[in-house]
This record gives structure tokens, C-alpha cells and sequence, in this order.
């Protein structure tokens, strides 16, 4: 992303602010795993879309019109004794020379400064309720400049969730997110493909895990958007497994949900596949099924179509399906109606993606679903869930789960699919593993 696309964004929320506003957009805290380890630092999506700026303790500030400086980011000082220990830190010239600031100031000075910002304003864009310890910090704030009101300091009188402009913003991708998404859809697509290649039983499900993770990362994808789930078997059927532990068994579906996160975009994919690379009848059959519905409800991807319309698409090809195999028993219309697929399939169709992979951006808009717009991007991952000892269902289905999803960018003709190059196709799937 370029420094001038940051500006952009600050611009465009700066222009829907208005005059006499002020915008407060706090980077993540650290937090601690364990005495004194840290979990890996990532920046908050709102804080770096808005900056660009990658270090712990950081605020950036937003003032529309103000003739000083209108973008102030308080972050660390330099301390070179630190920074040995640490590493390195862009202080106050660095946030000013390399991420565009006007005004920069040490992060301990914030009690200090922020007061005396809030008073020349009247509206304060801030994000309540992500950050408790700076939701306190701010009612002290506002405390602060209305004790001083008898001196005539009338101070800010409207509060507004910053966060739900920033993330109709985010929803809509720009020509850059899309190619960094593109790039990050490649890595995870082409990890995925080796994970086919170089699965045998008697393999751990976290060997597939390790392969997935040093494929993405030995491309610079050095982190996961998301811990990997890879279920042998009937592990499969539990939806967000992620012990990863189990041996995978000969005559087995493994199921491999896992992306990379590249420059804080998320990809999104899962594969299912045989463990010896062969599926049996019964495995063919309900895989088959999935991937219909997936097909069907990715063509259902494009502008003038709700969010919804996938997801409406993909249980009507899977109901009608599981009639056929015998899973469920009456007319399809009416099944569907009482979500009677719901025992097999029980988690919606997609979501947004994007800098977090449950992306943010509203799936409704005055109590309707949303209508798909060029630049969207959400995930298309139809499945069927059917453990073991699942009652009233035939012996040959049970232990078997599936998922087939791929991340979609909604275009002006229709849908591009960004996660193409992972196989899907039974006989792909099997050609590649033979
Ligand atoms: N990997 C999380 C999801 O598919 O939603
Ligand atoms: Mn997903
Ligand atoms: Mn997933």
C-alpha cells in the first residue's frame, strides 16, 4: 500500500467528519501470553488502514481543518538502549518523515495533549468499547475539559462510532487491497496444492499444518489470518478444530481450513481431500454434493445480488441433494423452508474478507441484506458435517466432513475468484495426488 493511498483514506474520513470533529483511533495493546511473553504484535485493522503504522503503543488523531496539523500520531519516543533490546523505533521524526504525520507526540503524553485537543471540538469519533483501558483514559479526558467550563471551554457535546465509518470504507476494496488480497490468495492456493501433494496416511494432522504455515511463510507470508484447522476424519465434523493432533487415517477425508495474512489482508480457503488420494463412493458422493453447491453459489456472486443470495442458493442445491443421497426425507421447497439441512450444515454461507477474516462492513442495511457492489470481497464455503454415531444415518456417511471455500471478489461483469488455483475438482484432486 502507498503512503498515498494512507492519505487518501485519512482524507475521505476527514471529509465525512466535518469541521470542529475530532477522531481518536488507538492502535491494539499488547498483549501478554505468558510472565513476560508477549503474543506477536499485529496492529489493529481500523488503526493500520487509517496509518500504515506498524508498532505497539501508537494513537493517531484526526482534526479536519485544523491549521497546526490535522493527522497528530502519538507513538514512541526513540530510546536507542531500548531499540537494542526491542527494536527499532520510528519516533517522533520517523512518524513524521515516513508515515506522513504533521505533528507527532510521545505516546506518555497523550493525557496531557489529548485534553486540550478534545476541547476545541465538538464531535468526538470514537470507537467505544474495543479498548477498556482507553475508554476510561477518555471519560477522564472529557472529565477534564468540562471542569473547566466556568472558564468558558465548552468542549465536545456529540460522540460518534468511528469504527462504523471506517468499516463501510473498508468493505469497498481499492485497486491495491484487491491485488494484495490477490497475493495472499496465491500463497495460501499454492500451499494447499502442496498439502495434496505431500499427504500420506499415517501422517499428523499438524505435519499439514507445518507444511501449510512454512509454504506461506517462506513466500513472506509470515503470518496466519487465523489458526489452521486440519481434521482427519471425523475431526472434520467439529468446525473449529484446531488441536491439529490426530493421525490421519487411510480411507479418511482431511478437511484443511487455513489462510495467510499478507500486509494485514486475510485469505480464506478450505480444502477437503482424501488422505490416500483416493475418494470412496460414499466420500465422492457428499463431495460432490458440496461443490455443487458451492459452483452454484459462487455464479449467484454478482451486483444486484444480495449478500444473501448465495447462501439462499447453496442450501437449495444441498437440501435437494441430500433427498437424492436418502439423508433427508420430503419435498426439497419445504425442507429448505424448515432448514431441515441445518442438521448437516449449520453455519452460514460466507462473510466479508479483508483485513480481519471475519471482515467487518454491515450484512444489512435498513433490516434488508445488503446488495453485492464491485470491490466486495467475502468467502463462498458451503459444507456438510456428519460424525460419527450421528443417529438415524446410514453407517457410510458417518465420519465424514466437508467444506469447499474459496474467496470471491464481487466485479462490475460478476465474481472473480481470487483462490482459483487451489484444486476442488474430484479429478483434479485425485490427478494431483496420484
Ligand atoms: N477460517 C474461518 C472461516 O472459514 O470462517
Ligand atoms: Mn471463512
Ligand atoms: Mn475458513
Amino acid at each position: 500500500m502507498t503512503r498515498a493511498e494512507f492519505k487518501r483514506r485519512r482524507s475521505q474520513l476527514m471529509r465525512m467528519m466535518g469541521k470542529d470533529a475530532i477522531a481518536i483511533i488507538p492502535t491494539s495493546p499488547e498483549r501478554l501470553r505468558n510472565r513476560d511473553v508477549h503474543y506477536p504484535f499485529r496492529p489493529d485493522s481500523d488503526f493500520y488502514y487509517m496509518t500504515g503504522f506498524d508498532e505497539p503503543e501508537a494513537v493517531a488523531v484526526l482534526i479536519p481543518g485544523r491549521k497546526t496539523a490535522e493527522y497528530i500520531l502519538f507513538c514512541r519516543q526513540r530510546d536507542p538502549e531500548r531499540e537494542q533490546w526491542d527494536g527499532r523505533r520510528a519516533g517522533q521524526e520517523g512518524a513524521i518523515r515516513d508515515f506522513d504525520a504533521d505533528d507527532s507526540f510521545p505516546i506518555e503524553d497523550l493525557d496531557d495533549i489529548l485534553p486540550r485537543m478534545l476541547e476545541q471540538c465538538e464531535r468526538v469519533y470514537y470507537a467505544m468499547g474495543c479498548d477498556p483501558d482507553l475508554d476510561h483514559r477518555m471519560s477522564e479526558w472529557i472529565a477534564k475539559v468540562r471542569s473547566r467550563s466556568r472558564s468558558g471551554i465548552q468542549g465536545p457535546f456529540e460522540f460518534i462510532a468511528v469504527d462504523h465509518y471506517m468499516h463501510d470504507m473498508r468493505l469497498y476494496k481499492s485497486r491495491s487491497e484487491i491485488a494484495t488480497m490477490r497475493k495472499a490468495a496465491r500463497i495460501s492456493a499454492a500451499a494447499h496444492r502442496q498439502l495434496m501433494q505431500r499427504c500420506r496416511p499415517g501422517m499428523q494432522e499438524y505435519q499439514l499444518q507445518a507444511d501449510f504455515e512454512h509454504a506461506c511463510a517462506s513466500k513472506g507470508a509470515t503470518r496466519q489470518a487465523y489458526p489452521a484447522i486440519v481434521g482427519g476424519g471425523n475431526n472434520a465434523c467439529i468446525l473449529h478444530y484446531i488441536e491439529n493432533n490426530a493421525r490421519l487415517e487411510e480411507g479418511d477425508l482431511v478437511l484443511v481450513d487455513a489462510g495467510c495474512e499478507l500486509d494485514c489482508y486475510a485469505s480464506d480457503i478450505t480444502r477437503t481431500f482424501p488422505v490416500s488420494g483416493k475418494f470412496s463412493e460414499p466420500q465422492r458422493l457428499l463431495y460432490q454434493l458440496v461443490l455443487d453447491a458451492q459452483h452454484a453459489a459462487i455464479d449467484a456472486v454478482r451486483p444486484g445480488n444480495s449478500w444473501h443470495a448465495p447462501h439462499e442458493t447453496a442450501v437449495k442445491v444441498l437440501t435437494r441433494g441430500l433427498v437424492k443421497l436418502g439423508l433427508l426425507k420430503g419435498q426439497p421447497a419445504q425442507l429448505v423452508r424448515k432448514e431441515a439441512y441445518s442438521k448437516f450444515y449449520m453455519h452460514k454461507t460466507g462473510h466479508w474478507l479483508g483485513m480481519d477474516v471475519h471482515d467487518v462492513g454491515d450484512y444489512k442495511v435498513d433490516g434488508e441484506w445488503r446488495m453485492l457492489e464491485p470491490g466486495m470481497v467475502l468467502t463462498i464455503e458451503p459444507g456438510l458435517y456428519i460424525p460419527e454415531g450421528m443417529r438415524g444415518v446410514a453407517k457410510k456417511w458417518q465420519g465424514i466432513g466437508i467444506r469447499i471455500e474459496d474467496d470471491v471478489l464481487v466485479t462490475k461483469e460478476g465474481h472473480d475468484v481470487l483462490t482459483s488455483d487451489a484444486p476442488k475438482e474430484v479429478d483434479e484432486i485425485e490427478a494431483l495426488m496420484a
